[in-house]
């Protein structure tokens, strides 16, 4: 068993024992990769303000998101194809956070369904749903997802058209992988992936298949979301699909302070500033630069949370500091799965506690709501080089 230390450990076995069609699919962003860069590239240029001499001792990591406990504000993000990543990927990740005491979200294009991940977890988990153009399928995913008691709705409102991914389209990615000569090269050195994929029966989207009418190729996320997903998603819609839901609900993608606004009026419990970890408009600036702006246009009117770039406790640190309420990790609890399944997720939570909570004793903090702008060295203009 391989010493693990960081985030980046688990990303380094997860590109050796995953398909390439799949690590290749979590580790890109899209077009240039400008913005997927930037994520984690802004982050680094926070520093941080060491203090000494402050009593240390009974730290506390636990916060709320939405008003529901968290052993620590760090969610995990919702993630197509999870169980293309390792069998059984999002019922694994779900458990992992469970026992670790963080919310998990179950992406609308999971492999994994609604069914499956509720019939195997304990505490009600959240649900990510893509809007699609068949709305007797929405509200039935609705429906699901109320059934299974998720605790609530995170609604995704950057993605009702693709950014184009260069290296999924020369990997013809799809789930299950189609056999052509280089994939079945390829999967003949992931042994380890193709045991579990051979004992699982989850291998297709699972929310999807069997689920939506009059549908072509299921097995392809980009021709799905080109001829499914709604395009006419509008504020007005969005409000609909609250009075439906009637829950907890989280809007995510937000990235502009009049659209982070626009969110607060209607009535959303949170919002995540977020950039899909760069994978939609390449150009795009960074989820952690543009937090400050967002938080000043919607004061606590909705609680604000933030994902794209978090790769570390110190990371997490940084987005409290500047007041975000909670944080999510896509990339990050990805590795952990692709490289060891649940024991891996379990290891990237672990590495973030510790890593957020020894850094906020070195800053001299002992609660994490007492984190602050006085725990943060920040360049000159920063926040306003672009305008
Ligand atoms: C492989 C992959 C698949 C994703 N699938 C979804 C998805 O199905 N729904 C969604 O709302 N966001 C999706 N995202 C975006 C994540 O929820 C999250 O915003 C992003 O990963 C955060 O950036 P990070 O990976 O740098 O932490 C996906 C991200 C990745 C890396």
């Amino acid at each position: 068993m391989p010493v693990i230390t960081c985030i980046d450990d688990l990303k380094r076995l997860h590109k050796a024992r995953a398909p390439k069609m799949f690590y290749d699919y979590a580790e890109s962003g899209s077009w240039t990769e400008q913005t997927f860069r930037d994520n984690t590239a802004d982050f680094a240029e926070i520093r941080l303000r060491q203090k000494v001499a402050v009593d240390m001792t009974n730290r506390t990591t636990r916060s709320t998101m939405i008003g529901q406990d968290v052993a620590m504000p760090v969610a995990l993000a919702p993630v197509g194809m999870t169980g293309m990543q390792h069998a059984d990927g999002e019922i694994l990740a779900a458990k992992a956070a469970e026992r670790f005491g963080v919310p998990f979200t179950l992406s609308t294009m999971s492999i994994c369904s609604i069914e499956d991940v509720a019939a195997r977890t304990q505490k009600p988990f959240w649900f990510q749903l893509y809007v699609m153009r068949d709305e007797d399928f929405v509200r039935r995913l609705i429906e699901r997802a109320r059934a299974a008691k998720c605790s609530a709705l995170v609604l995704t409102l950057d993605l009702q058209i693709l950014g184009q991914r260069h290296k999924d389209l020369k990997n013809g990615l799809s789930a299950p992988p189609k056999l052509t000569p280089s994939t079945i090269a390829d999967l003949a050195t992931r042994w380890r992936w193709g045991l579990g994929m051979l004992g699982t029966p989850r291998r297709f989207f699972g929310n999807i298949v069997g689920h939506a009418k009059g549908v072509g190729d299921t097995s392809s996320l980009s021709s799905w979301t080109a001829e499914q997903f709604d395009p006419q998603l509008d504020w007005g819609k969005v409000a609909k699909l609250k009075e439906m839901w009637g829950g907890k609900l989280i809007l995510k993608g937000i990235l502009d302070a009049d659209d982070a606004r626009k969110a607060a009026e209607v009535g959303a419990d949170a919002i995540i500033v977020s950039n899909h970890g760069g994978r939609q408009l390449d150009g795009a600036l960074s989820s952690i630069r543009v937090l400050p702006q967002i938080l000043d246009a919607v004061g606590d009117r909705v609680e604000v949370h933030l994902d794209s770039g978090i790769r570390s406790g110190q990371d997490v640190l940084k987005a409290l500091a500047l007041g975000a309420r909670g944080t999510y990790i896509g990339r990050a609890f990805i590795y952990g799965l692709g490289a060891m399944g649940q024991a891996g997720v379990t290891k990237a939570l672990e590495v973030i506690h510790k890593e957020l909570d020894l850094s906020m004793a070195l800053c001299g903090e002992r609660d994490i709501h007492n984190l602050g702008r006085h725990n943060l060295l920040i360049p000159d203009g920063f926040f306003t080089r672009y305008s």
